[in-house]
């Protein structure tokens, strides 16, 4: 029914309203003050007018929404309602944590109601269409926008990502809380060389089809209505110019049926790549590899009709893209009212809630991971103790945002200082330390970082001597990763590891709480300090969740969906990596195999690692081999929480195919389950393997499931497993 009513619709449309649909702009200027007369802004209103635009992004709250909306639909010939995209990564006010800190959690339900509060907020607001979830897989954590993503794995990241689009979308994206989902960046963007943000990525089949494919084919498969592509090359293609990826495989062996939007102004940028000769080849080579709309390049509308009358673009392709666009549109709902997202009463309501407030807190709990506790420093003793807080991240309201926060305001977010406040058995001193602060660019919002004032040590030395315990909050500002944000040294920035190191000296008794959005090189913390919890950036909530778990009123069971690397040298570093011809030491050789002189191989703290306040043991690992008969082979495992209090443990099952027609990694996870028992308990549980996970991509992109043996391995993480093994015969 939908289509007859495209198709009546397009039978209506000249060529440049067709064009319309294509073309995204920015609405970042006063859309209820007085209208401009001259500029890109005026050029903007023209176009609306006409019917030359078919989404805008940035444009948000009820009153600015129903602004630009009132004009597409009132003022423009056909009506046709505005789609508005935002960039609701991890909340709109109300910020839950950074997406690779909920990935910690491996709880999918979780995730999933996130993406789903955060998708109630931004409707409120007027919002239909968020530019999420990033599902790039990433092994760099040079790379700044790590933190956009559910880290380093495959499975792992298919899983999330079909959490995400389901969380965003609903079970009908017609009902007002439902957002549209965009999966991004198709593809390869994770693979920016050396980490560098926007830099040439260059991958082979195998880590194309194996690695970066699987969870934009997840989220196709769990109904995500918009893709976005990229700003990177592939293989010297630019990704929005690239109808491999764009036509073939999501549009043609995929079948997806929405959607594409290009990133901000890569279609222009195909010229700065050196694959266009100008705005007009750039627009002529998207349009034909499949980009349906341009954000921010303008040059759709300046240059498609023209393409299509000199006969350099059929005008089948632009039709195709229009009908994709307002097929989108009408799931949305939007013809029979495209102000249904603009209701001030729900938008007053609806944001900063409790229920939306409530959810962000429970998701910073679940994201925390505790990496170190040695001697049982945590959970802290709730009552006569005299804790030394130090580090200017510890009171800090608006880093614990991250850098996606487009909507919340600075200083909303409840600093550790505040969080810790709650519980007063407890004396605290706080220290700032040494300054990270934040500085502004004309374009942007930077960090300052001070590398070289400590002339806050001595008191942050003074509180130390005299504490107890003493807590030291440092890592990175919430600015320091996120687009743009590269680093090639991942330690503490600035002067913070010399800070530690001071206050070391005069108390050991130290909880080391991190901030920050991608893996940080913490080798010496590791060495020194007892206790170490990963708390990222985890939004709104933040000091409360870091507080809770602190002590011990909710115990950490997240596991690190990234490795930590001991130093940027080993990058990329990844538990998943290929085994080589020489993986060890062969003999008494000491040179000739595949190693580092001065650094192990392995990472600091591996993928799926993090600890709890109770202890688990695994046994009975058990394989009944039988998938000839089945296709499927079950491996179960006995869990017993053999510690003191109640915990959640994710059970984690990795394979190996030990030999294969093209060579299989050394672990790959292919299940896991989240696990709750009381002391004492035990659990029995299965995993089952299928073909899904037994078999790869070969190099020509045809997934195959070949005969041999493979290993199995259970586990608190991808370094302790249970073994077993099984064969799949021919
Ligand atoms: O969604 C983002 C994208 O991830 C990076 N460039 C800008 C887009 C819209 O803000």
């Amino acid at each position: 029914e939908i289509e007859d009513k495209i198709d009546l619709l397009l039978s209506k449309m000249t060529l440049e309203e067709k064009i319309g649909q294509m073309n995204q702009y920015n609405g970042f200027w006063d859309l209820t003050g007085p209208e401009p007369k001259a500029g890109d802004a005026a050029k903007k209103y023209e176009h609306l007018r006409k019917g030359y635009v078919g989404s805008m992004l940035n444009v948000r709250g009820v009153k600015d929404v129903r602004a630009v909306q009132k004009i597409a639909v009132e003022e423009s010939r056909l009506g046709i309602p505005l789609i508005i995209g935002f960039d609701v990564i991890h909340g709109y006010k109300t910020l839950s944590p950074i997406p690779l800190a909920e990935s910690a959690s491996w709880d999918l339900e979780a995730i999933k109601r996130s993406a789903q509060m955060a998708a109630e907020e931004a409707s409120a607001a007027g919002i239909n269409w968020t530019f999420a979830p990033m599902v790039d897989v990433s092994r760099d954590a040079r790379w700044g926008r790590v933190m956009e993503g559910a880290g380093e794995d495959t499975f792992l990241g298919s899983k999330i990502a079909i959490a995400r689009v389901k969380g965003f979308q609903g079970d009908d994206l017609a009902n007002h809380s439902s957002i549209v989902a965009c999966a991004k960046h198709f593809a390869a963007y994770g693979f920016a060389e050396a980490g560098r943000d926007y830099n040439t990525a260059d991958v082979g089949t195998s880590t194309l089809y194996n690695v970066i494919l699987p969870p934009f084919k997840a989220a196709k498969d769990a109904g995500v209505r918009t893709f976005m592509n990229s700003f990177n090359e592939l293989n010297g293609v630019p990704a929005t110019g690239d109808r491999f990826l764009q036509r073939d495989i999501l549009k043609g062996n995929w079948g997806f049926d929405g959607f594409i939007v290009s990133d901000w102004g890569s279609i222009t940028e195909m010229i700065a790549h050196g694959y266009a000769k100008d705005g007009s080849h750039a627009a002529a080579l998207a349009v034909n590899a499949g980009s349906d709309m341009d954000m921010e390049s303008y040059l759709y509308v300046e240059e498609l009709a023209q393409l299509v009358k000199e006969g350099k673009v059929e005008e089948a392709l632009i039709e195709d893209a229009a009908r994709r666009i307002l097929r989108v549109k009408y799931e949305l709902g939007l013809f029979d009212d495209p102000y249904k997202y603009c209701n001030e009463a729900r938008e007053n309501e609806v944001i900063g809630s409790k229920k939306i407030h409530d959810a962000s807190l429970d998701m910073a709990k679940k994201s925390i991971v505790l990496l170190k506790n040695e001697n049982n420093v945590l959970p802290l003793k709730k009552t006569g103790q005299k804790i030394a807080l130090i580090g200017a991240l510890a009171s800090d309201k608006t880093s614990p945002l991250g850098s996606w926060r487009i909507a919340a305001d600075d200083s909303t977010a409840v600093s550790v200082l505040e969080g810790l406040k709650q519980y007063n058995g407890n004396t605290i001193t706080y220290a700032k330390g040494a300054d990270v602060s934040l500085g502004k660019s004309e374009f942007a919002i930077e960090v300052k970082i001070n590398t070289t004032d400590k002339s806050g040590f001595n008191e942050a030395i003074q509180v130390a001597q005299s504490a107890d315990v003493v807590i030291m909050v440092l890592g990175e500002h919430g600015f320091q990763s996120g687009e743009g944000r590269s680093r090639t040294e991942l330690g503490l920035p600035g002067v913070q590891q010399e800070l530690l190191e001071a206050v070391y000296k005069a108390n050991k008794n130290i909880v080391l709480v991190l901030n920050n959005g991608r893996p940080l090189t913490i080798t010496w913390a590791d060495d020194h300090i007892p206790a170490i919890v990963e708390a990222w950036q985890l939004g709104t909530e933040s000091g409360h969740a870091i507080a809770q778990v602190l002590y011990g009123d909710y115990n950490p069971s997240g596991k690190l969906p990234v490795t930590f690397p001991r130093n940027v040298g080993q990058l990329p570093l990844y538990y998943n990596y290929k085994s080589t011809g020489r993986p060890s030491l062969p003999g008494k050789d000491v040179v000739f195999w595949s190693h580092y002189q001065d650094q192990k191989n392995g990472p600091l703290y591996p993928f799926g690692h993090g600890l709890s306040y109770t202890t688990f043991k695994y046994e009975n690992i058990v394989v009944n081999n039988t998938y000839n008969a089945s296709g499927k082979v079950n491996v179960s495992v006995t869990l017993t929480n053999t510690g003191k209090v109640k915990g959640k443990e994710v059970v984690q099952l990795y394979i190996h195919d030990l030999y294969a027609s093209v060579t299989r990694p050394v672990k790959e996870l292919k299940g896991f389950e989240l696990v709750a028992l009381n002391p004492g308990d035990s659990k029995t549980i299965t995993f089952t393997l299928t073909k899904d996970e037994l078999g790869f991509f070969n190099n020509q992109g045809e997934f195959a499931l070949e005969p041999g043996a493979f290993k199995v391995f259970v586990g608190g993480s991808s370094y302790t497993s249970l073994e077993s093994g099984f064969e799949i015969q021919p």
